[in-house]
């Protein structure tokens, strides 16, 4: 039987890195690596470092794997472009595990942040073992971007009995969180912030958890240009920026 590793790595810093991931780094007899452009270069920096540190005999193989460009796709085709993309992924690692990964052996991804939150390394592992493919699979969680923000801007992310929303960037664009007191917002290219007006606070944080990390907090009325200059100026220098936010709205009486 060939065994998967999902292992949430922390949403950037190594300290985020749990004693269970450790463990787990440990038992991997290799990692697999994901291979897009700028930023995943970035971001496997950064696992590299945290193998460099916490499994230091070393003594497990690296397996880079291509992955593959998704088709850009505004909404309603959003969901069939990722459907098609996954279906590219899961080939991919189809692939990856018939060629670098032996019966017996332990193979691990090291998911960025938690791997229950928008990352789709789980359900692709899951589909495969519906389709029959016989994997012993073990999940470690990790520290997501959205803990990472709320505990650099020292803020909790429900208000007393309210339900937290975490969305995306695309859906907030849409009009999704204009009713809600409160909200995060992940993966956000069009910085959609700006459509909040009047009261609404925003937290926003880039690069959170690494040397690089921005914070910027206040009125989306006074902050967001500064945000979105500099988003650009960041993204300029590193080639790539993942950032994240919370915006709340003034409590009702
Ligand atoms: C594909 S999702 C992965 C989320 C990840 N699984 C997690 O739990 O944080 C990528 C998005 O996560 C957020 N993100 C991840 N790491 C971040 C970081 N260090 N700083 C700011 N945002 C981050 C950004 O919104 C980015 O667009």
């Amino acid at each position: 039987m060939r065994r998967i590793l999902i292992i949430g790595i922390g949403a950037g810093h190594p300290d985020y890195l749990t004693v269970q991931a450790i463990d787990a780094m440990r038992r991997a007899d290799l990692f697999f690596m994901p291979d897009k452009g700028a930023e995943k270069a970035g971001l496997n920096a950064v696992r590299l470092q945290m193998l460099e540190r916490f499994v230091p005999e070393g003594g497990y193989r690296l397996v880079d794997f291509l992955i593959p460009a998704r088709r850009p796709a505004a909404t309603p085709e959003y969901k069939e472009s990722v459907g098609e993309w996954r279906d590219k992924l899961e080939a991919a690692y189809r692939r990856l595990f018939a060629e670098d990964l032996q019966d017996g052996e332990t193979g691990a991804f090291l998911v960025w942040g938690d791997p229950a939150i928008y990352d789709g390394t789980l359900r692709i592992i899951d589909d495969m073992r519906t389709a029959g493919h016989e994997l012993e699979v073990e999940v470690i969680p990790g520290v997501s971007a959205v803990q990472a923000l709320a505990a650099r801007h020292q803020i909790t992310l429900n208000r007393v009995g309210e339900p937290i929303t975490i969305t995306t960037g695309r859906r907030v664009g849409e009009g999704e969180a204009d009713g809600l007191s409160s909200a995060v917002v992940m993966l956000d290219n069009h910085q959609v912030f700006r459509r909040f007006d009047g009261e609404a606070e925003i937290f926003w944080g880039a690069y959170l958890g690494t040397q690089d990390e921005i914070l910027i907090a206040g009125k989306v009325t006074d902050v967001a240009a500064e945000i979105v200059r500099v988003r650009a100026e960041a993204q300029a220098k590193h080639g790539w920026i993942m950032d994240t936010y919370m915006i709340r709205k003034p409590e009702k009486d």
